[in-house]
């Protein structure tokens, strides 16, 4: 029997096309032969006609907007660091700065019947070669493999642009992201207590999860 979520989602659906046949993970040799590489649309599901198919394609300025957007309404969940309200105007800018920048910085999106229901990316951190992670997924576009499809992209950008680790904060309770990290070989560092001080006062902690590449 396949296993299952705390949702009660099964976990058994197709992995996809670019996934290694072995039930290893993919080794750093993996991704520099090629393995996912960065920028390739990857397509997840469809082929037996019951999973429906997403897409992960790197970020242009256009959808700025639309990834904005779909920040806004999953900061309304509480899920994320950012706090709602998000001023889309200002969100939107800081993406096309990023897509049209230099920098080892890049965001990907993902779309699932033509729509964008979710983004993805990397930025720099004040430390060389660590770039910060974020994925951000509309609530019904959830639980069919646009995580993993985003963080297999990220992964393999930041070996093939010479980075040497992957961080990211997430909220302790954010069971469904933490699984997903930790499937993807990340580790909890630490925590950060008391950290982030929110709108109505209260302070929260922080879990840095890592993955060294
Ligand atoms: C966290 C998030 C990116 C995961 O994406 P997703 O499309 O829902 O997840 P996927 O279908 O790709 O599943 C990937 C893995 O996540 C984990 N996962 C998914 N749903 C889960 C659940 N209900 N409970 C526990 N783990 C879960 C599993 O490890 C799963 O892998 P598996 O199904 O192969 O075992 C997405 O749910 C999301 O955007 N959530 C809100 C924003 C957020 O929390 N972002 C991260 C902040 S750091």
């Amino acid at each position: 029997m396949g296993k299952q979520h705390s949702d009660g989602r099964a976990g058994t659906r197709p992995r996809h096309r670019f996934a290694p046949k072995t039930k290893r993970e993919p080794s750093a040799r993996d991704y520099r032969e090629g393995w996912a590489p960065a920028g390739r649309a990857l397509r997840l599901g469809g082929r037996d006609g019951k999973v429906p198919a997403v897409n992960v394609r790197e970020a242009r300025a256009e959808d700025a907007g639309a990834m904005a957007s779909v920040i806004a309404i999953v900061a309304e969940e509480g899920v994320l660091l950012i706090e709602p309200p998000v001023e889309i105007e200002a969100r939107a800018k800081r993406f096309r700065e990023v897509i049209e920048g230099e920098s080892r910085a890049k965001l990907w999106v993902l779309e699932h019947e033509r729509r964008l229901v979710g983004d993805g990316g990397v930025l720099e951190t004040s430390a060389d070669g660590v770039l910060s992670v974020a994925i951000a997924i509309l609530p019904d576009a959830r639980g069919i493999g646009g995580g993993r499809a985003l963080l297999e992209v990220i992964v393999a950008y930041a070996f093939s642009c010479g980075a040497h680790k992957l961080e990211l904060e997430v909220w302790p309770d954010n069971t469904r992201a933490i699984g997903l990290y930790e499937s993807a070989g990340f580790e909890a560092e630490g925590l950060r207590r008391n950290h982030y001080r929110r709108r109505d006062g209260t302070l929260r902690s922080a879990l840095v999860m890592a993955r060294a590449l």
